[in-house]
């Protein structure tokens, strides 16, 4: 019975993140990625993503962290590598061929992790970015 609750959620997450078009829908977006982060411990960069204006240009790697990747990654959901735990990245870095090898990983996506980490309109730079601050790997 627990297993029914993890898909429930992604799907729930992901349904929110792919109706997010405009800039005015950020403020909704973040909505249950709020809720997400303080039912876990930390909530790195959701200042961030609450200040940040919006507007054209590079998305830097805190903005994708908050409204994309922390949701999951903040907390360990579903067994995502956390943030800021940098041997278990590593341990995966290991596994895939390096950071890029994270980062074609992170475009096509792995069992429970989206493509894109929902992220659809980030570049593969924008995505590099996002993992090398979780992960600490250069
Ligand atoms: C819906 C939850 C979720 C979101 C959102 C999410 N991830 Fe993940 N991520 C996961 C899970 C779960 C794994 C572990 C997958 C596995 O090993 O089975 C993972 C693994 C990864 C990995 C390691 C892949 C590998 O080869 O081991 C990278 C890199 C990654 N995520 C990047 C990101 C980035 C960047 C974002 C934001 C743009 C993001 N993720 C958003 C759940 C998520």
């Amino acid at each position: 019975m627990k297993m029914l609750a993890a898909p429930a959620t992604v799907l729930a997450l992901w349904a929110v993140s792919a109706q997010a078009a405009t800039n005015d829908d950020i403020a909704k977006r973040l909505e249950p990625v709020g809720q997400v982060c303080v039912q876990g411990q930390e909530c790195k960069g959701m200042e961030v993503a609450a200040s940040a204006g919006g507007g054209g240009g590079a998305k830097t790697p805190d903005e994708v962290i908050a409204k994309h990747c922390n949701a999951c990654h903040g907390t360990g959901l579903l067994g995502a590598p956390k943030i800021g735990d940098a041997a278990a990245w590593k341990d995966r870095a290991d596994h895939q061929g390096g950071l890029d090898g994270l980062l074609a990983k992170a475009i096509t996506g792995l069992n429970s992790m989206p493509p894109k980490g929902t992220c659809a309109d980030c570049s593969d730079d924008e995505l590099k970015g996002a993992i090398q601050k979780m992960s600490g790997l250069k």
